[in-house]
């Protein structure tokens, strides 16, 4: 298919344009090129640009601020950063300043070629084509990413970049499925520690009378039933991350323990005395108010201090709808690929049904139902019918008395045509529902006006 994408290349090196500009050529694309900011800026006021290839080093105006200036006057102008002196603080830095991707010379042409196409696919993809921090934070590399174009989730993002080099404790709160352990994990993934261990522990799951044991291990001896040495949780997580999930049900007796783990940076086996030094940083999380247990006497203060020096809040996903479209496809590609079936379209119904539905049980919510449409229906377009029955009923669609009073035909217009839409069209199933034949469907249909076939 021919590229059609109107791309300009800035770069102060003669080289460079030219090496560019060929690999552009042979994708049918003639690209301009300016050899410094004022010549870019120049041909950026003379027309639109699907695309900016931008040399971050220049003589008169570094890359950095003409992004900026591209970035305000032509935001659908997606830009790629390039730059011959790699550093994380400037990737990050293009990327907030709205690059969509970076890459570092010398490279050679697959790279530049992965890039584009990479841009393409996403600037098709996309209803609206964000950046790359407005879509989403990547994790490792399998991890796959966090998804999130609201406000509150790239202010999460932007904190999320922020703490994780630092050993900062961080406190995550949010309901249930709002993506607590991704956040904990998009911390350890991009911190230093990344490379160690990141060691969930979920504090619900732990049995008291264990708890001590697991968390700090104990020599052999040291109780009954200790028939052999063991190491405790920490010391296994030792220079890594240590993720304390539903901190609230930590025990008081344990939360001094912690306490004092945290102050001294050391702990002990049970029944040794032998102190081992201990570097971990500390995340957790709770879908409970920490500071309404505080005040409840049912958790330390000085502990919640201690572990909320930097605070998250992911708010639950009825309060960031934005998010809902860009989660759904994710998922639909993700779990399409997972179950290895073509990936299917997302009519704008359903889509308008998925907007609406207040997901109680929030992004998790949202993934089962998903992955429960895809492994159900072989549909190449997912309609509203294709959805679980609980989730499409609140859709306002068959709403008869928000309006008044009206008549029975009128009535039994809207039920038909509220049931054609609930079976995608299929006249035989719908006559079902309604309990006539398929033949005195087809005479209401027509004697209402109503589509015989899917809407
Ligand atoms: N923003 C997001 N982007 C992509 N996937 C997400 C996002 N938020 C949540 N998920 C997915 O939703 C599921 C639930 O997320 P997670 O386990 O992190 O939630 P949680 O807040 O820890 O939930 P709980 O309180 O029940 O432990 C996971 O499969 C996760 O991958
Ligand atoms: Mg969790």
């Amino acid at each position: 298919m021919q590229d059609k994408r109107k791309i300009l290349i800035v770069d102060d090196e003669a080289v460079v344009r030219k090496a560019v500009e060929r690999a552009l050529q042979t994708r049918g694309i003639t690209p301009r090129s300016a050899s410094n900011g004022k010549e870019a800026l120049g041909f950026l006021a003379g027309q639109r640009f699907d695309l900016v290839l931008l040399d971050i080093r220049m003589p008169d105006m570094d890359g950095m601020e003409l992004l900026q200036i591209i970035k305000s006057k032509h935001p659908s102008t997606e830009v790629i950063m390039i730059t011959g002196y790699p550093t994380i603080e400037t990737a990050v830095d293009c990327i907030k300043l709205g690059a969509t991707d970076y890459l570092v010379k010398p490279f050679r042409l697959s790279e530049l070629e992965a890039a584009l196409e990479k841009n393409a696919r996403s600037a098709k993809a996309l209803r609206s084509s964000p950046s790359l921090i407005e879509r989403g934070l990547k994790l490792g590399q399998e991890d796959g990413i966090i998804i999130g174009q609201s406000r509150p989730m790239q202010k999460i993002f932007e904190k999320i970049v922020r703490v994780a080099p630092t050993d900062s404790s961080v406190l995550i709160t949010g309901e249930s499925g709002t993506g607590k352990e991704l956040v904990a994990r998009a911390i350890h993934a991009n911190s230093a520690r990344s490379s160690n261990v990141f060691m969930a522990v979920d504090c619900s799951a732990l049995v008291e009378a264990l708890m001590e044991s697991e968390l700090f291990g104990h020599v052999k001896g040291s109780f009954t039933g200790a028939h052999q040495t063991k190491h405790g949780l920490f010391e296994l997580a030792n220079t890594g991350t240590f993720f304390f999930d539903e901190i609230a049900n930590l025990s008081l007796n344990i939360q001094a323990k912690l306490l004092r783990v945290i102050q001294e940076r050391e702990c002990m086996k049970v029944g040794d005395q032998k102190k081992i030094k201990l570097d971990i940083r500390i995340i957790s999380a709770s879908n409970k108010n920490l500071e309404e247990s505080v005040k409840a006497g049912t958790f330390r203060e000085d502990l919640y201090y201690r572990l909320s020096v930097v605070p998250i809040h992911i708010p639950p996903l009825r309060k960031r709808r934005e998010d809902i479209a860009l989660l759904s496809d994710y998922f639909i590609e993700r779990i399409s690929r997972k179950i290895k079936r073509p990936i299917p379209e997302i009519s704008e119904e359903a889509m308008d049904v998925l907007r609406d539905y207040p997901w109680p049980g929030n992004v998790r919510e949202l993934e089962h139902t998903i992955e429960r449409v895809l492994v159900l229906e072989d549909a190449k377009i997912i309609r509203p019918g294709h959805l679980p029955a609980s989730i499409s009923r609140t859709h306002g669609d068959f709403q008869i008395f928000s309006e008044g009073p009206i008549t029975l035909d009128e009535l039994e217009k809207r039920y038909i045509s509220f049931m054609m839409k609930r079976t995608n069209g299929k006249k035989t199933e719908a006559a079902d529902l309604l309990g006539i034949n398929r033949k005195t469907l087809g005479l209401k249909l027509k004697r209402y006006e109503l589509s015989q076939k899917t809407n």
